[in-house]
């Protein structure tokens, strides 16, 4: 069973990458702050980028971050939680290069090395409307706990790339895996990234991942350079540029996921606009 009753714990993984998990999070974060949902990010990469994204500090400067939260008691939750953060309604545990070392450490220190995650976890539970995890661009322990804690998973897909579906069929068995001790979580579909329906190389894309993933979400992310601009600005692209088709499309796609997950938004349309 999974330990989360309440609140809707997201998984956004694909052991590639550059695919566009980061991006995800931190504007799908934003989105769900926006419509006063209370969200919390959980940096699991060791290159930290949602930290450095949306963090008020530098995660080199932070003490206790996911690494240290995953190998500390189970009480610890408090003293990871950064509610400040440079999006407003967002809190964040931040990620950081000791990430490596505790993946490596997991495996010598407990019986359940997937499930560390999920247990300190656990206390958040009610507490925030929903928790993203940004995995790293690997298949091994510290997703294996992203995908352990969590009640869905979006897997982003680099549309127009012939090698974006590389790997989904090991990244699908990892899934079915992590089935035996998270039985209840749902893949809620691939997300198309860069996506460009006028051209061919995406639509072909988009038709092998609907039958790869068995279902695609129905907003598609196109390509902006915006993106970077906004990683680089420490924003949100709503802060950045709330009237750019992007910014628009993350929108699209946090009030559809609002629904399909039944969060309780606040008010349609959200506050600070
Ligand atoms: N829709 C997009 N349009 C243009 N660039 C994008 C888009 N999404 C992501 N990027 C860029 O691609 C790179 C990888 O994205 P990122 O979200 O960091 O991927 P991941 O977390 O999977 O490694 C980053 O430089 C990011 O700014
Ligand atoms: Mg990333």
């Amino acid at each position: 069973m999974n330990s989360f009753d309440q609140t809707k714990v997201i998984a956004i993984a694909n052991h590639k990458g550059g695919c566009g998990k980061t991006t995800t999070v931190i504007n799908l974060a934003a989105e769900f702050g926006r419509l006063g949902l209370k969200v919390l990010v959980v940096d699991m990469d060791p290159q930290a980028n949602a930290s450095l994204h949306i963090g008020k500090t530098h995660p080199s400067r932070v003490d206790f971050t996911s690494a240290e939260l995953l190998l500390s008691n189970v009480a610890s939750l408090p003293a990871a939680i950064h509610e400040e953060t440079n999006v407003e309604g967002v809190s964040l545990i931040y990620g950081s290069l000791a990430l490596g070392k505790t993946e490596d450490e997991l495996k010598d220190v407990t019986p359940r090395p997937s499930e560390e995650l999920r247990s300190k976890l656990e206390p958040a539970d009610g507490i925030y409307d929903v928790i993203l995890i940004d995995c790293p661009p690997s298949l091994k322990l510290l997703t294996s706990n992203a995908m352990a804690s969590a009640t869905h998973i979006i897997v982003p897909v680099e549309s127009g790339s012939q090698y974006g579906l590389y790997g989904a069929d090991d990244l699908l068995k990892h899934i079915d895996k992590i089935k035996r001790i998270n039985p209840s979580v749902r893949l809620l579909g691939a997300l198309l990234i860069k996506h460009d329906e006028r051209q061919t190389v995406c639509k072909l894309l988009e038709s092998t991942a609907l039958k790869t993933f068995g279902h695609i979400l129905p907003v598609k992310i196109s390509t902006s350079t915006k993106v970077n601009q906004a990683a680089v600005m420490q924003q949100s692209l709503h802060a950045l540029d709330r009237s750019s088709k992007v910014a628009r499309e993350f929108r699209q796609l946090a009030a559809s996921l609002a629904q399909t997950l039944e969060l309780n938004a606040a008010e349609e349309g959200g506050k600070n606009e």
